[in-house]
């Protein structure tokens, strides 16, 4: 069983999971039209881990007797002025996003419901990992922004072309 506080504000989140796969999806396609393939691959692989949040939610919500209710998603930005701007955009969303697994925790323990609360726990972990991974980009591009130019840009956009999307520890539910 799950209360309806719960129900609502999980399925909200399931349409924050999608919108992220949709705000990546819009970064790795910004990306492609700039020639930058490798920063393209690293969002799109972003956008199935966002997808694999999704349905992570939503498998919770059915294993718990809720009914999945999908909300409207917001139409993603397009257009960004660098590189740079789109890994602060990236690292600024995952912020935001902690801060709404928090919120969740928060309903969890105010409702005391210890399932949910006990699910959460692996999206605290996963923000910790999305946070650390979104700062040691930004950081590099801004490395690189400020020392030798585009020419080691292009050396980070390769090493970037080698992420691979793997099911993240933890399984689907
Ligand atoms: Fe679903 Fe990137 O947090």
């Amino acid at each position: 069983m799950i209360n309806e506080k719960m129900l609502a504000a999980l399925n909200r989140q399931v349409i924050w999971e999608m919108y992220s796969a949709y705000f990546y999806l819009s970064m790795s396609a910004y990306f492609e039209s700039t020639g930058f393939r490798g920063f393209a691959n690293w969002m799109r692989v972003q956008a199935q881990e966002e997808l694999f949040h999704a349905m992570k939610f939503y498998d919770y919500i059915v294993s718990r007797g809720g009914r999945v209710t999908l909300l409207q998603i917001d139409q993603p930005p397009e257009e960004w002025a660098s590189p740079l701007k789109v890994f602060e955009d990236v690292l600024a969303h995952e912020r935001k996003v902690t801060g709404l697994i928090s919120g969740l925790v928060d309903l969890a323990i105010a409702e005391k419901d210890h399932a949910a609360w006990s699910m959460l726990q692996w999206f605290v972990n996963e923000q910790v990992e999305e946070e650390e991974n979104a700062e040691e980009i930004v950081k590099k591009v801004r490395m690189v922004g400020d020392e030798k130019g585009v020419g080691l840009l292009y050396m980070l956009d390769k090493e970037l072309a080698t992420r691979v999307f793997t099911p993240p520890a933890g399984g689907a539910k």
